[in-house]
């Protein structure tokens, strides 16, 4: 079978409003993402996923959706967007855009419809229910944050497992599917290479709309993902999105796959030939740390966890691979940022290397989050109030209080944990605004900027991370190491280590990687033949009667025999 194109590619995701200000409003734009497709270009990355950059009113940074035909003025123009297509097919990139299709906003005219006229065609597009009782939503579940999936509106209550101004659209309604296909089709056709279909496993929810079953948390409440996440109609619905529009384009269409799916019951949506999607984003390797829901623990137990990451990249890996294609990535904008997460801010450097050379080489298609390349860190902001561009978040510190929790303790989780770090404005130089454009102003800056963490200073420093990237990303796309990298066999070395994540490629070339996930020196057993090492991010190699000296976050790609 032939290899899709994005087999191959390096992906690349740019949170728009954090990225780059073309026009001085302090907001990152379309015209600033143009402007830097050079430096994208440069750094060896081809695909571009875009956070949403619909007209929204900017509930959940664009994931609320009022306008699918227009673009977010705060971003520019269906001329600026244009002109990123063809700007970056000038330069073969090519570019996803970000697709919110589980929800609208509120203000979206099908919502306003939906609520001005009950009889409306509208109506039947959102989940409209009857309360329970006086004041008693329809059933006990919860959204994603820390809210009731339900909110009154006047008799009767509608559906939102995000915040009450995204309410669910209702897939089983044939009339909003073909909508969504028309608007897919307008974009396929001004020139997007396809979409990063955003929440996809929740399109399908459990219309017999009762209670759950698990045990509720003090409000009466439950998340229980398996009420809207992967259900049996989802592959019904997106079968009919590809034959409708997909597989009239020669586009890569990638879903984010939340609610703990399965590598097997993803098979379904992605298995080769004609699987409604090419591939999906899982979550399972973003958090073997213990850091998520962590607000009762100490920063010293939170400590990665080698074998779940390994054993999660694993199941994946021996499902998918010859039957299907997947995406890698450590984090994204819904995500702390990857060097505090796994690496270390005392060792930026030497983490930030190891990390991206581990995902690098493993089997997949690689997405870098921005500002991962120059070893952006997490915002460690100072008061709560420098969390309030997200929504999701400021829900979270609401219910922490209510558990009784203070201040002190909810910030310090917050700059473990929050998404708002990965959305800190990119970091380009050392001047005033980090030469992002004009003075930020969604989120504060991280001051480490000012430490060479930006990408004029690394740029000029041969020893940087930037550097690295690049160097790295030249030789994933050598065909002798892509080959054994797509083609060849993948396993572990050591696979019992608690602290070395080793694995081999056996194809043409014998490819490994060696990584030390510690802040410290450990030991790595290793009875092979080093033939070349292509990259390491230290000096010299500390070898003596099979056994190597692994320095803090040192990794190493070798040929070896
Ligand atoms: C996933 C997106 O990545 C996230 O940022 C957003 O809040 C939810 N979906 C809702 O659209």
């Amino acid at each position: 079978m032939a290899s899709a194109w994005w087999k191959s590619s390096i992906g690349y995701m740019i949170y728009p409003e954090s990225f780059k200000d073309s026009n001085g409003d302090g907001i990152g734009d379309l015209g600033g993402i143009i402007s830097k497709l050079d430096y994208l270009h440069d750094l060896g990355v081809d695909l571009l996923w875009i956070g949403p950059l619909f007209d929204s009113p900017m509930d959940d940074n664009g994931y609320d959706v009022r306008d699918y035909g227009k673009i977010n003025p705060l971003y520019g123009t269906m001329d600026d967007l244009k002109r990123l297509f063809s700007e970056a097919h000038a330069r073969n990139m090519r570019v996803l855009l970000d697709f919110p299709i589980n929800h609208t906003s509120d203000e979206h005219p099908w919502f306003q419809k939906a609520l001005s006229d009950p009889s409306s065609k509208e109506r039947g597009y959102y989940y409209f229910k009857k309360g329970k009782g006086e004041n008693l939503p329809p059933n006990n579940w919860a959204g994603f944050f820390s809210t009731s999936a339900w909110e009154k509106a006047g008799e009767e209550y509608y559906l939102h497992i995000f915040t009450k101004k995204m309410p669910d659209l209702n897939w089983e309604n044939p009339e909003l599917r073909k909508e969504i296909y028309d608007i897919a089709r307008f974009y396929l056709e001004l020139g997007c290479d396809g979409f990063r279909l955003d929440a996809v496993t929740h399109l399908a929810k459990d219309l017999s709309f009762e209670d759950s079953e698990m045990k509720p948390d003090p409000n009466g409440l439950v998340l229980d993902t398996s009420k809207f996440s992967n259900r049996p109609r989802l592959y019904d619905y997106l079968s009919e999105f590809r034959e409708e529009v997909f597989s009239h384009y020669d586009c890569l269409v990638v879903g984010e796959a939340g609610g703990c799916i399965s590598p097997e019951e993803s098979l379904k949506l992605v298995e080769k030939p004609g699987a409604p999607l090419n591939m999906v984003f899982n979550f399972d390797t973003v958090w073997n740390n213990g850091n998520f829901d962590s607000i009762k623990k100490k920063d010293e137990e939170i400590f990665t966890d080698v074998f779940a990451l390994r054993r999660n990249f694993m199941r994946w890996y021996e499902v998918l691979n010859g039957k299907a294609d997947m995406p890698l990535y450590w984090c994204n904008h819904d995500h702390p940022r990857v060097v505090s997460q796994y690496g270390s801010v005392a060792y930026r450097n030497e983490s930030a290397k190891m990390l991206f050379l581990t995902l690098l080489f493993l089997y997949g298609t690689p997405f870098i989050y921005n500002g991962e390349e120059i070893g952006m860190s997490n915002a460690n902001y100072g008061s709560l109030g420098d969390f309030k561009s997200d929504r999701g978040t400021m829900n979270s510190v609401e219910a922490y209080k209510k558990e009784g929790y203070d201040e002190e303790t909810i910030l310090h989780y917050l700059n473990r944990t929050s998404r708002v770090n990965a959305r800190t404005p990119m970091q380009w130089d050392r001047s005033e605004n980090v030469g992002f454009g004009s003075k930020p102003a969604i989120n504060k800056v991280n001051p480490n900027y000012l430490e060479g963490v930006n990408v004029y200073d690394e740029m000029c420093d041969p020893y940087s991370i930037l550097n690295f990237y690049q160097y790295a990303i030249a030789l994933r796309k050598n065909p002798a190491y892509a080959d054994a990298v797509e083609y060849g066999r993948l396993s572990y070395v050591d696979p019992n280590h608690p602290d070395v994540f080793s694995y081999l490629h056996e194809g043409g070339t014998k490819l490994m990687v060696i990584s030390n996930f510690r802040p410290y020196t450990v030991y790595f057993t290793f009875y092979y033949e080093m033939k070349d090492v292509l990259l390491h991010n230290y000096d010299g190699v500390l070898l003596k009667d099979h056994v190597i000296t692994l320095r803090p976050f040192e990794s190493f790609l070798l040929v070896v025999r």
